[in-house]
């Protein structure tokens, strides 16, 4: 080992020669990535989980060439996506058929869809890198791409269906609560969630009006038309609504919100959610927390994506907490997903109940 610990050549060449060239550790999941994109484009996932198909018979049904469908085949069964059955027609691996299909719990197809317009965020990467934020924030793009929004709601909707029964497992809602106000709430499923489990909850969903196009859909589906109101507006700038003894809601959810932000704006968002409290009402907050020095691969890759995206940084559990304090709230809990991917709750009772 050298003295300034940078690697010496023995150490940093093979030994063996890689079993793979090199540029297939780029290439290939590139490849498996927009493969799974262009099949639930297509619809191919849905339709195999409706019948074993040939390539031929689901170019056909899907309106696609055959010999572009039998190239995605062949490309999905090798990254073992799709089994080829014995007579030539193919099925869905397992893995596809429970995650990404009707027979999910919560079908995360919308994902898929939304990677198309995440691909395409990621030829920014370089420039966001030199630059430390993109050249526009994608909640502003959404609002000249017609279909954008929509696009990243469905998959907010689908990640929030995957994510909810951990949501209602953590969240104790305070006895007698009535209005809840879900900011940057979207598709509005969380909040139709608790709703659904409280009958005398009311809920308000704040966000963007990009963000908001799906969410009609989803109360009606719960036939919650009457207990759930949509509010259009800019949480960095925009009031929620205070008085001078505390605001008017009994619950505010803050669910992947704070990383959107900048640290300025993400403390005044709180500060402001807290004062829209009533004295003894809950805030949620759903963050993804992480090691700044060392933030292993998963938090590391959303800080890239944020960094492309939109510009903003995860927000760390101790400023976080900070501001809760600040703000009135003596009891915060912290609780933190298993799952990889599913981030950390913090939960915190405004004081003077
Ligand atoms: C990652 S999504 C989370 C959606 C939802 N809360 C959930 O957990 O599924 C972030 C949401 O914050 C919203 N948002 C971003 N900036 C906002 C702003 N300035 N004002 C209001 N909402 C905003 C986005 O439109 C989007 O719906």
């Amino acid at each position: 080992m050298s003295n300034d610990a940078s690697p010496t050549l023995a150490e940093s060449s093979f030994e063996q020669p890689p079993a793979a060239f090199p540029m297939m550790s780029a290439y290939m999941p590139m490849v498996k990535s927009a493969a799974m994109t262009s099949a639930a484009e297509l619809g191919v996932f849905h339709f195999l989980h409706r019948q074993p198909a040939s390539p031929l018979d689901a170019a056909r049904a899907l309106d696609a060439s055959g010999q572009g469908m039998q190239s995605l085949f062949h490309a999905l069964a090798s990254f073992d996506l799709l089994i080829r059955n014995g007579d030539g027609t193919y099925r869905n691996a397992p893995f596809i058929e429970h995650y990404f299909t009707p027979a999910a719990a919560a079908d995360l197809t919308a994902g898929l869809l939304w990677n198309a317009e995440a691909m395409k965020l990621m030829t920014g990467l370089t420039d966001a890198i030199r630059q430390g934020r993109p050249a526009e924030s994608m909640w502003a793009t959404m609002t000249r791409r017609p279909g954008m929004g929509a696009l990243f709601s469905r998959y907010m909707e689908a990640f929030a269906g995957y994510f909810s029964a951990d949501l209602l497992q953590h969240i104790d809602i305070p006895a007698g609560a009535s209005q809840l106000l879900d900011i940057g709430g979207s598709h509005g499923l969380h909040a139709a969630s608790l709703c659904l489990r409280h009958p005398q909850l009311h809920a308000t969903v704040f966000d963007l009006a990009e963000s908001l196009t799906q969410t009609p859909r989803v109360i009606e589906q719960h036939g919650l038309q009457a207990r759930m109101t949509l509010r259009a507006g800019d949480a960095v700038s925009d009031d929620f609504g205070s008085g001078s003894d505390g605001g008017k809601f009994d619950v505010v959810l803050l669910l992947s919100v704070l990383h959107n932000q900048t640290e300025a704006d993400a403390q005044d968002i709180v500060r402001r959610a807290l004062d829209a409290l009533k004295p003894g009402g809950l805030i949620v907050i759903h963050e993804y927390f992480h090691d700044p020095a060392n933030p292993g691969r998963y938090a590391a890759s959303f800080l890239l994506t944020l960094l492309v995206e939109v510009g903003t940084t995860l927000q760390q559990p101790d400023l976080l907490q900070t501001w809760l304090r600040d703000g009135g709230c003596r009891t915060i809990r912290r609780v933190d997903m298993q799952e990889e991917g599913k981030g950390s709750l913090l939960l915190a009772m405004r004081d003077g109940a």
